[in-house]
């Protein structure tokens, strides 16, 4: 079984982070097993799966930058880990 289709491991949406615009005091579900395709937030795609969507609150208004790889150490937003996915594409 891969990566793709293991319902215990994320699935790699896209390897760059999502840009959004958040309103500071909301509250967002974003989507942890990369399934959804409402990326980078759940949209309940991850029935299947061992995934649960994380709920955070943003703390600025404006632009932020959502991991989209699933592999942040600091989710929900992009620390860089997407640049060292290249054996994992
Ligand atoms: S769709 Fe991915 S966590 Fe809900």
């Amino acid at each position: 079984m891969n990566n793709k289709d293991n319902p215990n491991q994320p699935k790699i949406a896209f390897t760059s982070p999502v840009a959004v615009q958040l309103k500071q005091g909301e509250k967002y579900y974003y989507c942890t097993c990369g399934r959804a395709k409402a990326q980078p937030f759940c949209d309940g795609s991850h029935a299947e799966t061992s995934f649960e969507p994380l709920e955070f609150e943003a703390t600025i208004d404006g632009t932020s930058h959502l991991c989209a790889c699933k592999h942040t150490k600091n989710p929900p937003y992009c620390d860089g880990s997407h640049e060292k996915l290249e054996d994992e594409k």
